[in-house]
């Protein structure tokens, strides 16, 4: 972790976590959609905790690689690696399972649910990993941290876009991930909201060692990060 990072949010206090969080580890990972190659052979080593930001034009293939580094997805080609766990040969449930226990997502469209009020959609991933006795207290504390506290029951259809990606963060900080993959989580919020948002993504990480893949275009985020890297066209440089 980069030191003198100042966090603007405090987490709530955190659980004593079982596990350390795991090292990244992707080899010559090729990706192509039909005749479209969108990622070219392209490796990356992250560290346990460590705080990486990727940033590189639209269509360079920034959330195909979190999507394929997070198992939502398999690639043509190369290895995914967590630990010593080796992600991109586990089947699709078993991929499920372990996404749930180990990952946070900010998904770039934030795929809420629509039908879930905004406290559901926070207990979900709670649910899936085993902790729902938490789920009361912790979803409360995180959307106050996110400052939609009062918004518990509505239905997330009807919040801005900036509400909404409020909810996509708290929703991915919910299990208290070892690791969180976050694909644009500043895109649609202002100034405060933006300095909100990174400040609990980097609080997170500097507080619980977790590890913190990001993609954005926002400069002052990626500047906190620990390294930089780009995707142009699908090759990945430091
Ligand atoms: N499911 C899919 N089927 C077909 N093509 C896809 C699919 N997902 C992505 N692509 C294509 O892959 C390329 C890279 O897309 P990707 O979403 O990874 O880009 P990005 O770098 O995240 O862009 P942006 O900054 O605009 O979000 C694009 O040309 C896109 O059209
Ligand atoms: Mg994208």
């Amino acid at each position: 972790m980069k030191s003198g990072h100042s966090p603007s949010v405090p987490l709530p206090p955190d659980h004593v976590t079982a596990s350390p969080p795991p090292a990244l580890r992707a080899v010559e990972v090729s990706h192509a959609f039909g005749d479209r190659t969108v990622l070219r052979g392209v490796s990356l080593s992250a560290a346990p905790g460590e705080v990486v930001a990727v940033t590189g034009p639209s269509g360079s293939g920034k959330s195909t690689l979190l999507h394929l580094l997070g198992g939502l997805d398999t690639p043509g080609q190369g290895e995914i690696w967590w630990g010593e766990q080796r992600v991109d040969t586990l089947d699709t449930q078993l991929r499920a399972g372990w996404r749930a226990q180990l990952l946070g997502f900010v998904f770039q469209h934030h795929y809420l649910l629509e039908d879930l009020s905004v406290a559901e959609n926070l207990q979900v991933p709670l649910l899936l990993a085993g902790q729902a006795q938490d789920s009361p207290e912790r979803v409360s504390e995180l959307l106050d941290a996110v400052g939609l506290g009062g918004r518990a029951s509505e239905s997330t259809g009807v919040l801005s876009g900036g509400e909404r990606q409020r909810v996509a963060i708290a929703r991915a900080l919910a299990t208290r991930p070892r690791a969180l993959l976050a694909d644009e989580p500043t895109g649609s919020l202002d100034q405060a909201n933006s300095r909100l948002a990174a400040g609990l993504l980097f609080s997170l990480a500097r507080q619980q060692g977790t590890g913190v893949l990001l993609v954005t275009h926002d400069e002052a985020l990626a500047a906190q990060a620990d390294r930089c890297l780009h995707l142009v066209d699908g090759v990945l440089s430091a």
